[in-house]
């Protein structure tokens, strides 16, 4: 078993599922002949870090990220903090002849994540950032019914992120709302993903005409509740986009759309048929073609768990959706 060692930064809501990801990846890919740990992790109390590593069987905390990076017995870096930090802690790792795995967004403008991307190539060190829906099997398979030409040339993508985690008003000032911290708000935190999967599903984009608002302006500081601060990144965001491929499309993405929880929705429409997918309802492709005869044509649902479909020779039985082991592991919890 080849040893890989990875060192988490941060060990906020998206560390722990990276961390839940690195402890699964032995079941799906055993041909890998991994032995993949995460044997360090990296936060700034010491006490919370102290008790995080202890309650996930994690070796060693660190309070200081370059102690963490130098580690010597750590191989791979897992940047899962607040998106500023993004940059600093990757040049390290870079520097330092570590691989690098980095949430989204890059970082917080442009400049500094072409910058990331130049210094880690020029190490020679693997990186990669985090879109992690499009390894979802739905995604891989609409992305082959486009490729195969299912619904023909592709007109239009339509796609947006939807959530309401940001509509309370008394919510405090953390580091999303500030733009020196964050870069954006539900463009870096949401549209991001959509981007992403427009670039993987339909191709590279030429144009862009984008617009960002913010509704809720201030917000109490987290210091002290009973003063405001200003908020200084987008709530929604929407842009219209033309690909290299000559396909329109839409971009919309909200952090105080009511009632949303985590609508990320895509819809992908052609000259012979349109695939619609959703994350709400992770496991299902909807693929309309007029291939199919005209009495029958209408939006068939592709229930994504069959064994001809992406990944599913794998880990789950045949027809077990993605989801299904959750179940064993809280009950058996
Ligand atoms: N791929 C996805 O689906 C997805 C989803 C959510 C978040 N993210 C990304 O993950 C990253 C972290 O987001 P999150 O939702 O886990 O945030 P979070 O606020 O829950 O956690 C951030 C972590 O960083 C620490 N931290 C905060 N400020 C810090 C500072 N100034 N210095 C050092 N450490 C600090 C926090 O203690 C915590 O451990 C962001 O880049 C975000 O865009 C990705």
């Amino acid at each position: 078993m080849k040893p890989i060692n990875v060192g988490l930064l941060g060990y906020g809501a998206i560390a722990r599922q990276h961390l839940y990801a690195y402890r699964t990846i032995p079941l799906y890919f055993p041909e890998l002949k991994t032995d993949i740990k995460v044997v360090a992790v990296y936060g700034r109390t010491e006490e919370r870090v102290r008790n995080f590593s202890k309650e996930y069987g994690i070796d060693r905390y660190y309070t200081d990220y370059t102690k963490l990076i130098k580690d010597k017995d750590v191989q791979v870096i897992d940047i899962s903090l607040p998106n500023r930090l993004h940059y600093e802690t990757a040049l390290i790792a870079a520097e330092e002849g570590k691989d690098i795995i980095c949430e989204k967004p890059l970082s917080i403008d442009h400049k500094t994540a072409f910058e990331m991307y130049r210094v880690a190539e020029k190490a020679g060190v693997k990186h990669a950032i985090v879109y992690n829906y499009r390894w979802l099997p739905a995604i891989l398979l609409a992305k082959k019914l486009i490729e195969e030409g299912f619904i023909g040339k592709i007109y239009h993508f339509r796609g947006m992120y939807l959530e309401d985690f940001a509509i309370d008003p008394s919510q405090p000032l953390a580091w999303r709302y500030i733009k020196s911290e964050a870069g954006s708000g539900s463009l870096g935190d949401d549209a991001t993903h959509v981007i992403d999967l427009a670039r993987f599903l339909v191709g590279e984009m030429k144009k862009v005409c984008g617009k960002g608002k913010i509704h809720i302006k201030y917000r109490p500081l987290l210091t002290d509740r009973t003063k405001q601060g200003e908020v200084e990144t987008d709530d929604e965001f929407m842009a219209l986009i033309e690909f290299e491929n000559g396909a329109i499309g839409s971009i919309e993405a909200s952090r105080i759309c009511a009632g949303r929880k985590n609508f990320l929705y895509i819809e992908v429409n052609g000259s012979e048929g349109s695939i619609i997918w959703n994350l709400e309802r992770l496991n299902e492709l909807k693929l309309y073609t007029i291939k199919d005869s005209p009495e029958v044509q209408a939006f068939k649902t592709i229930y994504v768990t069959n064994e001809k479909h992406p990944y599913f020779k794998r880990f789950w039985p045949p027809n077990g959706p993605i989801g299904m082991v959750d179940g064993f592991a809280i009950g058996f919890g």
